[in-house]
């Protein structure tokens, strides 16, 4: 199949169509927040003295936008389009992806709506209050009816590998959400956990760590399986790795989620099955980076003048740097040094700017014009300056973060002879201030590229609509 082969009108490409837009859209809101935030951190008058607007509110906020608006409906796009694609069928039930589509809308819009003002269950990445949460239950469920009910009217006689990957990616995270959102309303928009003490820590980090595992690697290598191929206009390298990659993958991730506990009241042999695993679970990551990168041979050539391919693959890279990284801050003695610090903020943005921003980007410019009927985008050009922009400004972002965590951890741990600290806690915030300003430049250049992206799509969707227009008068 060529990279750009007409709409099939028996597809169900509208939903898809809609998903994509509102990822773009999204991934400038998330992100943006994500700026001011950074900002916040070295100018703190920036909320203005507006409750709404103070850092504990938007922290919030910028999270469950990025993941779950801009991520998330990257993945809803994505997997409803590869899941049509692959099993050469339209989506199921008719009227439900419509559903998916303005049922995730709305739980945004409760998110953007009840997070600035204050309602929080304490949870991270489950800040969401219940009534949220129940309408979250609702339209993941018709989520997973659409796309396993499409699985099973399938055309073709196997399920590609792609599908496997969203397939473990919807089921889990429907599970995760359950267990982990099991709770006692006290009124409208407040609730207690059932869980209690350690019980309530463990479930919410094997929640936390397996949405990382699942929504966002499971779902994202889903994404990488079709468009890495597709785009490079090569088969998968092994397909055998494919399959050995998926099911080691799934079966670890989920024993991993202690070493976001490390000496903590957790029992201590929870802490070490947690580091264990995660060490062990650098083996299918890389194996499925690896097949991703591999994917190339004899394409090596295309990275030359095909930006696509470029933010797909320097996406890749980013993963394998972000699991190399996350196993060695399991390590319980590592942890001990950064653990509290920005280290790990910078570990959360190599995998989520370097890999999850960048594949979707990647797949995002290869879907648009297939979606709208155009050869390729307005402006190839254009893609490459994002290009440019997305990944220096990830690189100043995690190094920053490198060099503050680790500089933060040492100040924190240094004694002096006499066993007083040698540094306060102040001294170490005010050394950090330099990283926090290559950080707030590093999100400035990402955000500018995700404009130049919205710019892009809009020009390309136009000439869409403007050829629409010509061949209606011609007719
Ligand atoms: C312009 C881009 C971005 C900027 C400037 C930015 C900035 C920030 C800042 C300042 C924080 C708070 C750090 C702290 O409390 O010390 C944060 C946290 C976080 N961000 Fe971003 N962010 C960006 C993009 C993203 C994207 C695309 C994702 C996910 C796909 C993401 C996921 C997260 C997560 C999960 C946290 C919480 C980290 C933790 O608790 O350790 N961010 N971000
Ligand atoms: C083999 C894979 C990985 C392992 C073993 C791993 C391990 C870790 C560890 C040890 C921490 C620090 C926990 C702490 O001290 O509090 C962490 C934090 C985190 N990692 Fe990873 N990581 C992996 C891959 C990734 C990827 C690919 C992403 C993102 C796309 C990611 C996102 C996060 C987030 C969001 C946190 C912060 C959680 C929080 O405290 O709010 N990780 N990870």
């Amino acid at each position: 199949m060529s990279s750009h082969s007409p709409i099939k009108t028996d597809y169900n490409y509208k939903v898809v169509r809609q998903f994509t837009v509102m990822a773009v859209i999204w991934g400038i809101v998330g992100m943006s927040v994500g700026v001011l935030i950074a900002a916040q951190l070295i100018w703190p008058a920036l909320n203005f003295d507006t409750p709404w607007l103070t850092y504990s509110r938007l922290r919030p906020l910028h999270t469950n936008a990025v993941i779950f608006a801009f991520g998330t409906s990257a993945l809803m796009a994505t997997s409803f389009y590869v899941v049509q694609r692959t099993c050469q069928a339209r989506l199921f039930g008719g009227i439900l992806p419509a559903v998916v589509f303005w049922g995730w809308q709305l739980v945004i819009l409760s998110a953007v709506i009840s997070l600035p003002l204050g309602y929080n269950t304490s949870k991270e990445y489950a800040e969401l209050e219940w009534p949220i949460d129940i309408l979250i239950t609702l339209v993941w469920v018709v989520y997973a009816v659409v796309f396993f009910g499409t699985i099973i009217k399938r055309q073709t006689s196997h399920i590609y590998v792609a599908n496997w990957f969203f397939g473990a990616f919807i089921l889990t995270v429907a599970v995760l959400h359950i267990v982990n959102s099991a709770a006692i309303p006290l009124n409208g928009m407040k609730s207690y956990s059932i869980y209690g003490g350690a019980i309530d820590a463990m479930v919410q980090w094997w929640y936390g760590h397996n949405a990382v595992g699942f929504l966002l690697t499971a779902g994202f290598l889903g994404m990488m399986y079709y468009f890495v191929p597709k785009q490079a206009n090569r088969p998968v390298y092994s397909y055998r790795l494919s399959i050995v990659h998926f099911w080691a993958l799934v079966s670890l991730y989920i024993w991993a989620g202690p070493h976001h506990l490390h000496y903590t009241a957790l029992p201590d042999w929870t802490q070490s099955v947690g580091m264990v695993m995660s060490l062990i679970l650098f083996a299918p990551s890389w194996g499925g980076m690896i097949n991703g990168i591999m994917t190339l041979s004899g394409a090596w050539h295309k990275l030359r003048y095909d930006p696509i391919l470029r933010f797909l693959i320097v996406s890749l890279s980013f993963y394998g740097m972000s699991t190399f990284e996350g196993p060695m801050m399991a390590i319980k003695s590592v942890n001990a040094l950064s653990h509290y610090t920005d280290w790990t903020v910078g570990h959360v943005h190599s995998g989520a700017l370097g890999w999850v921003a960048m594949v979707s980007i990647g797949a995002i410019y290869h879907l648009i014009p297939v979606l709208f009927n155009q050869g390729r985008m307005y402006s190839v050009k254009l893609i490459n300056v994002h290009f440019w922009l997305a990944t220096v400004g990830t690189v100043l972002y995690i190094v920053a973060m490198w060099i503050s965590g680790v500089m933060q951890g040492l100040m924190w741990r240094a004694v002096n002879a006499d066993g007083t600290l040698t540094y306060s806690f102040v001294e170490s915030l005010q050394a950090s201030y330099p990283f926090y300003f290559v950080r707030f430049l590093g999100g400035v250049f990402f955000v500018t590229g995700m404009l130049l992206m919205a710019y892009n799509v809009f020009k390309t969707i136009s000439a869409a609509d403007h050829s629409i227009k010509a061949d209606a008068e011609a007719a």
